[in-house]
């Protein structure tokens, strides 16, 4: 039978801060699409986290695909754009096929998908960026950075444009989380970025799904724009004295 629960969609789903979003969702009483390139994983995390969960195998920069698939559900009522990619490589060694890639996922995919759904979401209904806490800056990964700073550029004009229809759109820029993305990063850059947390530790993907939780609630309804900061206080700045 078909479900009456609010619809909401996890991109990146399958795993790491996206399937723990999903799992909160499911908890919150949403009927939860994990949407993910990797349809396999997608299809085992929906049915782990239980009945009102199901799996989307889609990769975003199928447009046509992606386009199909809003076209077959109902409205949505909580979009969360999670998926992404991540990789370190220094100024000097990023090609224009790197930073297009980049955009590709983060940015693009984002944007696509957020239009085709909003098209046929109702007053209410909300949308939510996971971006990053490197938006302010980040050494080895310029791509990511400048990526994610315009998801946040992207939330803000999203909110402003999406208000006239009572659509809701916020951002969530997580800090460090203990998820397979961090693969990327050698264990002596892992040790250094552990070294400028204030609260000395790793998030976990439960960190960023109470914050998502928060800003996709049905009963939200005066918070627009922002871009809240999941990050154990890095973003405070690791600096000592004065
Ligand atoms: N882990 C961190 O420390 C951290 C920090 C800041 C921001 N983030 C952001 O959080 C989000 C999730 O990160 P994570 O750590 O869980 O990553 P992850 O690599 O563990 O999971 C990402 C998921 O997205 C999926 N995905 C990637 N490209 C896709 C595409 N084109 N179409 C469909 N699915 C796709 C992958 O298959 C994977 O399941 C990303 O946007 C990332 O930039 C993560």
């Amino acid at each position: 039978m078909a479900s009456t629960l609010p619809l909401a969609i996890v991109t990146g789903g399958a795993r790491g801060i996206g399937r723990g979003i999903a799992e909160r969702f499911a908890r919150d009483s949403f009927e939860v699409i994990v949407l993910d390139r990797d349809g396999d994983a997608a299809a085992k995390a929906a049915t782990e986290i239980g009945a009102s969960a199901r799996a989307a195998g889609l990769d975003l920069l199928d447009r046509e695909g992606i386009a199909a698939f809003v076209e077959r559900e109902r409205p949505v009522s909580a979009l969360v754009n999670n998926a992404g990619i991540f990789d370190e490589r220094g100024f000097f060694d990023l090609s224009i096929e790197d930073f297009r890639r980049m955009y590709d996922v983060n940015l693009i995919a984002l944007f696509a998908l957020s239009q085709a759904t909003a098209r046929r979401m109702e007053r209410g209904a909300k949308i939510v960026n996971i971006a990053s806490r490197a938006f302010l800056g980040a050494r080895n990964h310029a791509h990511y950075v400048a990526s994610k700073a315009a998801v946040v550029g992207l939330t803000r004009a999203m909110a402003m444009e999406l208000a006239a229809k009572g659509i809701l759109v916020n951002a969530v820029a997580p800090g460090l989380i203990d998820t397979p993305l961090l693969h990327a990063l050698t264990p002596e850059r892992m040790a250094a970025q552990l070294a400028l947390q204030p609260t000395g530790k790793a998030g976990r993907p439960q960190d960023i799904a109470n914050a998502v939780s928060f800003l996709a609630n049905p009963a939200m309804d005066f918070i627009t724009g922002q871009v809240l900061l999941v990050d154990g206080g890095k973003s405070l700045g690791g600096g000592m004295g004065i």
